[in-house]
Order: C-alpha cells, then structure tokens, then sequence
C-alpha cells in the first residue's frame, strides 16, 4: 500500500541572490500570491500524504508566510550545507519512517505549472515503473538551466548544470525543469553519493539522475507541452515575465466565461478574483486580490479594484477602491479613492473627486463631488452637496455621522462629528453643523451677508476691477 504513497517536497530554502532583495525569492508575489504560495496551492490539489518545505534562507519570514495559507505543509529545515541535493535529503529524512513511496520534487521558483502537467508527471512515471522521472522543456535561450544531456539510444544519461557545462553541453536547449518524481528508496540511496565536488560547491539534486543512470535504473523524462509554465525565476525580468505569462492565463480563462476584456496587455487580475458573464473590463484596470465582480458592471477604465465587491450594473471608472463594496447599478468616479469599510447602496453615485472610508451610505444616495466622507452613516435617497466633508478627527479620536434618509446637504457643508441629521433634514451652503439637526430641519451657521456698496472703487481706484465696476455701475 506504501509503494503506491505520494509525499511531496517544495524547495525554497535558497538565497535567491540574483533577486537582489530584502524578501525571500519565494515570498516575491505574481497574480496576488507569492510564488511558493502557487506552488503550495496546485500540489495540495495532488493528494499527497505529506506536503513538505524546505526553509533555510529568512527561514522565519518564509514560515511565517506560509503559516497562514498553507497551515498543513510539514516545515523542514535545511542545515549549512548548501544545495538542492541537500535541501531534498533533509526532508527525506523528515518524512514519515518507512516511507517508500514517490516523491514529487518542486521548485518554490516555479510557479506556473498546472496541476495537470504535475498528475502528468506522477503518472508516467508509475506507469513506465520508472526510479526517476524527469520534467524537461525545449526553450530557444536555455541560459541558467541545467541541461538535460541523452546518451545514442536517447535516453537521459545526467544533467549539467550551467556552470559545469562545455560549450556542446551549453547548446543543449532541453532544460531540466527541477521537477521529479522519485521513488524514495532510490533516492535516499544515491543521495548518500552525491558531493559538493562542482562549480557551485553544492549538493545538486541533478546529480542523482546521472548517478541513478550509472546503476542502471531508469530513469524517464517528460516534455512538457507548455513551456512557459516551466519558467523557473531567479531575477526580476523572470519575475516580471511569469507575471505576465500567468496573467495571461487568467485573462483567457475569463474570457472564455464571457468576460469582455478590451486590452489584455494592459488588464491585471489576481488569482483569486472572481468575474461574472458579461462584466466589461476596460484598458488599464488592475482586479486584485479577492475582488468580486457581478454581471454586467463595467470597470475602467484606469482602475483599481482591491479585495472589492462590485454589483450587477454597476459602473466604475477611473477610480481605486480598497475593501469597499458597491451595489447593484450603482456608479463610482471619475477620479475617486473608496477606502476601506465604504458600502455603496444600489442605485447610489460617488462622482468626482471623492474620498470615502468606513462609511455605509444607503441605496439611491449621492455623493457627487469633491467630498470627503469617512466613519459615517448614510441613509437612503440622500444627496451630500458639493464639497461636503465629514469632520471625523478631533487630533485624538474619530468620530461618526450619522445621516438619516432624504437629507440633502448644501455645498461646502462641514459635519463635525460626532453629529446627526435626522431624516429629511437640509444644511445651508457653507454650513458647518457642530450641534445634531432634527429630523425636517434646516441648519445654517452661516452669518447674513452684508454688501458694502462702492467699496472696490473706494479702496482700490485705479485698478481694472474699479474700472469695470466703475463702467458696470454707469449703465
Ligand atoms: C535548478 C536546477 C537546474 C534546473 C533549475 C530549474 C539544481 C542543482 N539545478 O537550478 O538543473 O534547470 O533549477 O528551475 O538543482 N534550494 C533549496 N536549498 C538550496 C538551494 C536551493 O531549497 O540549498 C531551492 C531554492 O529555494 C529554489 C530551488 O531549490 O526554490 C532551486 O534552486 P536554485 O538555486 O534556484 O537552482 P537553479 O540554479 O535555478
Ligand atoms: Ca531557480
């Protein structure tokens, strides 16, 4: 029963020098989650007994991250001897004893390949009864990879890595993608042989596969269809490219659910978002982390979408929004920033140049211009008039307002909260409510105005406004 067990082992306790960064290489996102947490997400999917991951590099930072997603991968730590090789006979030994079945080798790097190039793998290799099987990839610039290296009858004889290979081995242009599956008996046993002899003075887990040949197991190898899902990242332009390459993915596999997307190359989607048929996406728009949109809303475009819920109709233009959730047919910007906590009524309008945060305003409520409204409630059928601003912070506290429904508030009114406006109650312009309103009452705070006639032409005489009251006056 044991003979047919899956463990599998994720790399990602290298340096990732080449990063040139304070974050671990593996902790680096793309599509809203960090490489090793792709990885991590499409092997749980393989039924694995024992899903385990190697750490050294930021051991803490790289366990912590993975804690929170991922709270069942089995930790393991890798000692001061450096390299691949090392890292896989580390967690071999931290397997279940008596573990013999296969063990699928993954790189934290590569985080594209799909599940079923990884079922793929396991079952070829069960199938042709293999000791190793070897995923491998034919790419125009093989630079940086190990090289897959095939005796006359075309079977692999070992792989050479890069920096030990002769320029005949460097023009190989199958690369080995550092995924494996192993039967773990095997493994245990050639690993015992391999030393840090090479140029990187490294345990390389590729000098099994050579090893392996030499005690004539066998050893298969699998093409994989797609290559770019076997990209490995070492530097940023990789970084960047499989971000590219994995978004693409995702804007394809919603398009084919009928999302109307007008400009993949400059439309970004995280993983974990969800879109409905017919919603539109227009160019320049970034849908990110758990961002949910409902049929028929249109968003972009030049927007921002965090971990926001978007209803049925609504519309959403040149705007950024952070945990906020906007009703059915409702309609947001140009030019607005919905911060966390807001809640957007059906129906309900944020216009131009508006900065809500924390702030549940009602159905068919409009806030249409220059507005600030944070840590407030808003009611049904409520119009904020331009440049009304919730007062929230006192320099030691925040504070709500609460509007009851059908107010209406003038231009430039200023709450000052704490504060209520009860149901239908109106504020002159310029108001600044510091005292609640009643429910039907109208608030001003504003002194009457006084015109002092013929002051410009008396104080300032000569200038062209006195000249042009001057002649206005005359006619
Ligand atoms: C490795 C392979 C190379 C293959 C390439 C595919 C070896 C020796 N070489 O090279 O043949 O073409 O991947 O992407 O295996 N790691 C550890 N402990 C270590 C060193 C590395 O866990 O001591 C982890 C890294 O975090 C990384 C993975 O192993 O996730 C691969 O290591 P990396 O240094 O990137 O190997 P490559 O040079 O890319
Ligand atoms: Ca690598």
């Amino acid at each position: 029963m044991t003979q047919n067990a899956l463990a599998i082992i994720v790399l990602a306790a290298g340096q990732g020098t080449r990063m040139k960064s304070r974050l671990p290489k593996v902790l680096h996102p793309i599509g809203g989650r960090t490489l090793v947490g792709h990885v991590l997400a499409t092997a749980s999917r393989l039924g694995a007994e024992t899903v385990e991951v190697v750490v050294r590099h930021e051991r803490d930072q790289v366990v912590a991250a993975l804690a929170s997603e991922h709270p069942d991968a089995v930790i393991v730590d890798q000692d001061e001897i450096p390299g691949t090789g090392r890292a896989v006979q580390v967690a071999l030994d931290a397997l279940p004893s008596g573990f013999d079945g296969d063990v699928l080798v993954l790189s934290g790097d590569v985080p594209l390949l799909e599940e079923e190039t990884l079922q793929g793998l396991v079952d070829a290799h069960r199938a042709a009864a293999a000791a190793a099987t070897v995923l491998s990839a034919i790419v125009d610039d093989p630079t940086g990879y190990g090289r897959i290296i095939r005796d006359e009858a075309g079977d692999v004889a070992r792989i050479v890595e890069q920096k030990d290979a002769d320029d005949a081995e460097k023009a190989t242009r199958e690369i080995n993608a550092g995924v494996y599956v192993f039967r773990a008996g095997l493994l245990r046993a050639e690993l015992a042989q391999v030393t840090t002899d090479n140029a990187q003075g490294e345990m390389y887990l590729t000098t099994v596969i050579g090893l392996l040949r030499e005690h004539d197991q066998k050893v298969a190898v699998e093409i994989a269809a797609d290559t770019a899902a076997t990209f490995g990242i070492n530097d940023r332009i990789q970084l960047a490219e499989a971000a590219r390459t994995l978004n693409d993915r995702i804007v394809r596999r919603w398009q084919r659910e009928g999302v109307s997307i007008q400009d993949p190359a400059t439309t970004w989607i995280d993983d974990d978002v969800t879109l409905a048929p017919d919603v539109t996406i227009l160019p320049n728009t970034h849908i990110l982390r758990a961002s949910t949109v409902a049929t028929g809303a249109v968003i972009g475009p030049d927007t921002t979408l965090v971990s926001t819920e978007v209803g049925e109709d609504a519309e959403v233009r040149r705007s950024e929004a952070t945990l906020a959730v906007i009703g059915a047919r409702a309609t947001v910007g140009p030019f607005s920033y919905l911060r966390a906590g807001t809640t957007l009524g059906e129906g309900g309008k944020i216009g131009a140049y508006v900065e809500t945060k924390n702030a549940q305003i009602g159905d068919d409520s409009k806030v249409p211009h220059l507005s600030y409204v944070g840590d407030a409630t808003v009611g049904r059928g409520v119009n904020l008039g331009a440049s009304t601003i919730t007062a929230n912070y006192d320099d030691v506290n925040k504070h709500r307002t609460e509007i009851g429904d059908e107010v209406h508030t003038g231009s430039h009114t200023v709450l000052v909260a704490p504060v209520r406006l009860g149901a239908g109650a109106k504020t002159g312009a310029g108001a600044v409510v510091r005292k609640d309103v009643p429910a039907g009452a109208l608030a001003m705070s504003v002194a009457p105005q006084r015109n002092i006639e013929g002051w410009v032409q008396k104080n300032r005489a000569g200038t062209a406004a006195a000249d042009a009251a001057r002649a206005d006056s005359a006619e």
